[in-house]
């Protein structure tokens, strides 16, 4: 039986074998500070390509220091962080995914405290090993510092360490770019009236608060050529009062799409402290009046974890790929279940895991 979560996926020059990616999700593990991917980052990442996902998206990886939310995140500013990702990239196409990077910056966000650890997600000073943060205006994130304003010269610096990071991502051969515009980090933070106060060309106006993020998906786009696919992770809403709405993220969908934009991966909030609806599929609904609305490839996530519900949201035409993540981490062979919940023969189980399905190799 044919299934659209199997059904192979073409942007631009990259094929994906399914439909089902992995979204970026940070592992806070590089104990060396130095934003250089290790063991770990294999292993994790190889597991889910083992698993028959069709795309799995690297975590946020900073593309300049002051970019990292934690000083545990990988980054891709130099050419040793660029060469500890060659070979994760390459045991991912061998497994048949496609590797996939989310170039970031933390903004005002930067410079906090790892998950994992006694006071998670708290401001962390220069003086106890942080950085000075940056942002659009001098608003902090509720618990965080100010960051500091950036004029022109900054703002041209961001584009230009998300232009190199890019350029990194093309020579490890990654196969997939994401620009990440959603949760509260910095271009994000530039999209929402929330935390931009700007009166300049970059502030004010949708069209001045989107111009950070419109240059950056052009370098980006330079750097990529014309043959790799080149997405955008969006929070269509901030969920509060004055913020960004999903009739906002409709005009910088349109944006995006005129500007050759493969695909909006369509999440929610992380600006401001908002109540959130959660619940399964609970993002679904904006990726769909995204895609109907603006004329783009969307990307569901957020509590898809049954194979039946993300075949749902594809056959229904709500998106054009799920992204599945704690799921995944809790079952990095989600794909081959799902594929055998679905009597679907795609994609392969690796020989040696047969047995474990209960099929004799
Ligand atoms: C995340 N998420 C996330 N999002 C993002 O854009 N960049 C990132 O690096 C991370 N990091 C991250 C780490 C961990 C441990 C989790 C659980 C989540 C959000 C993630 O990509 C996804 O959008 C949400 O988890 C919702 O999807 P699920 O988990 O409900 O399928």
């Amino acid at each position: 039986m044919s299934q659209k979560l199997f059904e192979p996926i073409t942007l631009r020059g990259t094929e994906f074998r399914n439909r089902i990616w992995v979204p970026p999700m940070c592992q806070y593990v590089v104990e060396k500070q130095d934003g250089v991917a290790t063991d770990w980052h294999m292993a994790h990442l190889g597991g889910m390509a083992q698993g028959g996902a069709g795309a799995i998206i690297v975590e946020a990886t900073a593309v300049s220091p002051e970019g990292r939310i934690s000083a545990q995140d990988l980054g891709l500013w130099n050419d040793e962080q660029r060469d500890a990702l060659v070979p994760i990239v390459a045991f991912l196409r061998s497994q048949g995914a496609v590797a996939g990077i989310q170039l970031a910056h933390a903004g005002r966000k930067a410079s906090s405290l790892r998950e994992g650890v006694p006071g998670a997600g708290r401001d962390v000073p220069p003086a106890e090993g942080g950085w000075e943060t940056v942002g659009p205006s001098p608003v902090a994130f509720p618990g965080l510092r100010a960051p500091r304003e950036l004029d022109q010269a900054g703002i041209d610096a961001v584009v230009a360490s998300f232009a190199s990071a890019a350029r990194r991502a093309v020579e490890a051969g990654f196969g997939l770019l994401e620009v990440h515009g959603a949760h509260g980090y910095l271009i994000h933070e530039f999209l929402s009236p929330l935390s931009n106060r700007r009166t300049d060309s970059y502030g004010g106006s949708p069209e001045n608060r989107a111009r950070l993020l419109l240059e950056v998906v052009d370098a980006v786009r330079a750097e990529a050529g014309e043959s790799l696919p080149v997405i955008v992770r969006l929070s269509a809403t901030d969920w509060a009062e004055g913020g960004i709405t999903l009739d906002d993220t409709v005009q910088v969908a349109q944006w995006l799409r005129e500007r050759g934009v493969d695909l909006v991966d369509v999440s929610t909030g992380g600006n401001v402290r908002a109540s959130i609806p959660v619940g399964p599929g609970y993002q679904t609904p904006f990726a769909a009046a995204i895609r109907e609305r603006a004329g783009i490839p969307t990307g569901a996530v957020g509590e898809i974890t049954e194979p039946a519900q993300a075949e749902h949201i594809l056959a229904t035409g709500q998106a054009d790929v799920v992204l599945v993540g704690r799921e995944i981490l809790r079952d990095p062979r989600f794909p081959q279940r799902a594929a055998l919940a679905l009597g679907v023969d795609a994609p392969p189980i690796p020989v040696p895991y047969l047995r474990a399905f209960g099929i004799r190799p």
